[in-house]
């Protein structure tokens, strides 16, 4: 509950297993974007990401562990009614090739992507140079040491960096994505390829359920605060500014967000 201090806990999650199956892993991640694309859940992060492209003065994005591209596809899509139209790149450490085609197909000239794994951990200068960073739903993966790599290198680079999360390190506001992870997940064979490995997972056996739960119970609690994020970047981000937020998400959670943008040269 907002207000109770968790500790940060680095548990196990099964779609970070190299040994995951391709078809469990592509059912959590795409669960995951018709969650919250359909529930509305990011709904409330435009705003904020709105903004920090404004303060990055860029227009260009590269995301980072873009899954099945949920996150871009609703914030683009609340860009769009803005009159806002980023260029994005999306990478992940399993790329998502098929997904992002179509999310380019919605979204003419404005998507690309790289078809090869990016490690969010060790993006390659040619890939990034220029863009502003985006890291959404992802960081709470990485221990405080990769978190401060990831942090480091945007500000080496001298590029703007964004991550946002869907949730705080708040435990109870895991069942708020009920309403919209349910039906998701009970719509993962009907999605992408390997369909019938799906339906074995999600519906012929609770396995599927089973980790999913896991995985996003056990997310909230790997939630990398406001306090540790800030005095991760202490060491090297004295010429960045770095703000933190919370956003609302449908019906009673709350997200979290964490930008850093290079200071603007004193006049
Ligand atoms: C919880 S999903 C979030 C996906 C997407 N951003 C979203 O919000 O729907 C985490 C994603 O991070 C990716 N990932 C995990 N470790 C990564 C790394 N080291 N570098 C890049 N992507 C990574 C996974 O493959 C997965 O797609």
């Amino acid at each position: 509950m907002p207000g109770m201090r968790w500790p940060r806990v680095q548990l196990f999650e099964f779609n970070d297993a190299h040994w995951a199956p391709d078809a469990l892993r592509e059912g959590i991640v795409d669960t995951l974007s018709v969650a919250l694309e359909r529930g509305r859940i990011l709904d409330g992060l435009a705003a904020p990401f709105a903004a920090f492209l404004a303060r990055s003065g860029t227009s260009e994005v590269l995301d980072l562990g873009a899954g099945a591209g949920g996150p871009m596809r609703v914030l683009l899509g609340a860009l769009a009614e803005r009159g806002v139209r980023p260029q994005v790149t999306l990478t992940d450490l399993h790329p998502r090739v098929e997904a992002w085609r179509e999310l380019a197909g919605v979204f003419p000239g404005q998507v690309t992507f790289e078809a090869h794994p990016v490690d969010a951990t060790a993006v390659p200068d040619a890939l990034a140079a220029g863009k502003a960073r985006t890291i959404i739903n992802v960081l709470h993966h990485f221990p405080p040491p990769l978190v401060a790599r990831v942090l480091a290198d945007a500000v080496r680079a001298g590029d703007s960096i964004f991550i946002a999360e869907a949730f705080g390190r708040e435990p109870s506001s895991f069942p708020a994505f009920a309403s919209a992870g349910l039906p998701a997940l009970l719509g993962a064979p009907l999605r992408g390829s390997r369909r019938l490995e799906k339906a074995l997972l999600f519906w012929a056996t609770p396995i599927g359920f089973a980790v999913s739960v896991w995985d996003g119970f056990v997310s909230t609690l790997r939630i990398h605060e406001e306090a540790e994020l800030r005095a991760l970047v202490a060491p090297f981000g004295q010429d960045y500014d770095w703000t933190f937020g919370w956003y609302p998400v449908k019906p009673w959670g709350r997200g979290c967000w964490f930008s850093g943008t290079p200071k603007a040269p004193a006049a």
